[in-house]
């Protein structure tokens, strides 16, 4: 398969600090040169579809009960960061189903007319799936209210204060809503939805079972500890694992392996600076400024923001995350502090104070 070397540049455009995340190795968004939805690594069947098992078992049940009644399904929210799945679970909903899925995204519709113009050509039963809902422009957003629920779209007719419009009535059919950011969603819309879905971070013993699912589609052998080594890399996220998979099989090619143990996995990944805790290069610039030009913390955002060379809102919005979720830093009303898991992760022993509180 052709496939980009990483490289530099971005690819999403939403804001600033996905231009910077997706310079990076561990970035949760697809980077430039990648596949937005890696269609040869996608499960097609929610069997296939690894880990979240309570999320599974729901939709299961959702699909299968729409299924019985031969109607088209409620509408479906997916909710959650980037790269966990939510475009799969949209394949996969029209896969059970046997439908066709129509795909858009809030940002292609410009106009409300785009929606309509979609909304009346779909047939009965079919998916719509709307990626980044969120951005929907608000007229759009208004006209799919109105489609969600009453099965009816309004279509203007002719220009100027001539104008009309005739209510078409449409097929029933079911909207996939796709998000990172649920909370922009207005209510209204959320509550149209009869089944949300909210995607967390996936543990690591359901991703190791996601690389070596991987590792046999893309025919890498692994060896024992070797999908271990690579889950606790992927930052709880699939896309991540999947392509430090890649990079660990340009390793395994290019020193003629036939295997992949652990310790290719550790050479492999430490060359793109990440290290065994996921943490790449930029991560852990900012935590050793906390503990050793700031004795720890705490430190205002834009020191700290200083003190790596990146801009604020790259600091706050890119690595932060990751670094919080995962106990290394915590945000308190003086500034950023690093925690007892960050001195020790440093090889440095915690003060007693920040042992104590943190
Ligand atoms: N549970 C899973 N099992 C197997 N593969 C998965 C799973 N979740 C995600 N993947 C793989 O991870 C990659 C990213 O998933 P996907 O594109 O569905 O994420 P997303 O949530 O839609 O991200 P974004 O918010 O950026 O659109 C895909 O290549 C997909 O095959
Ligand atoms: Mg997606």
């Amino acid at each position: 398969m052709a496939e980009k070397q990483m490289s530099t540049g971005y690819i999403d455009t939403q804001n600033g600090d996905a231009q910077e995340e997706s310079l990076r190795m561990v970035s949760a968004r697809p980077i430039e040169g990648e596949p937005v939805s890696d269609e040869e690594l996608r499960p097609e069947t929610l069997d296939g579809f690894i880990g979240q098992p309570r999320l599974k078992a729901q939709l299961g049940l959702f699909l299968k009960a729409a299924k019985k009644r031969d109607v088209a399904p409620d509408h479906i929210l997916l909710a959650g960061p980037p790269g966990l799945g939510k475009t799969t679970l949209a394949m996969i909903v029209a896969h059970e189903l046997e439908v066709p899925i129509r795909v858009t995204s809030g940002p292609a519709v410009q106009h409300a007319g785009d929606l309509a113009s979609i909304l009346s050509s779909l047939e009965a039963g079919e998916v719509l799936f709307i990626d980044e809902i969120h951005r929907l422009p608000r007229a759009a957003e208004e006209l799919l209210y109105i489609a969600m629920e009453d099965f009816r779209v309004d279509v203007m007719v002719g220009k100027g204060p001539g104008a009309s419009s005739i209510p078409l009535t449409l097929p029933r059919f079911t909207v996939i809503g796709a998000t990172t950011r649920e909370g922009m969603l207005p209510s209204p819309l959320r509550a149209r939805f009869g089944f949300t879905a909210h995607l967390d971070f996936y543990p690591e013993d359901e991703l190791e079972k996601l690389v070596e699912r991987s590792a046999k589609v893309l025919g890498i052998v692994l060896q024992d500890d070797a999908a271990h080594q690579l889950a606790l890399r992927s930052r709880g996220t699939p896309r991540i694992a999947n392509r430090l998979l890649r990079r660990v099989r340009d390793w395994a090619i290019v020193h003629d392996l036939d295997q992949v143990g652990p310790d290719d996995v550790k050479q492999a990944l430490s060359l793109y600076q990440i290290d065994s805790e996921g943490l790449d290069r930029l991560d852990l610039a900012v935590l050793k400024a906390i503990v050793n030009s700031f004795d720890g913390g705490p430190v205002g955002l834009n020191n700290l923001a200083a003190m790596v060379g990146e801009e604020a809102e790259t600091v706050e919005t890119v690595c932060e995350p990751y670094l919080v979720r995962e106990g290394f830093l915590v945000r308190t009303p003086k500034g950023r502090v690093a925690t007892s898991k960050a001195w020790e992760h440093l090889g440095r022993k915690p003060p007693e104070d920040v042992m104590k509180l943190f």
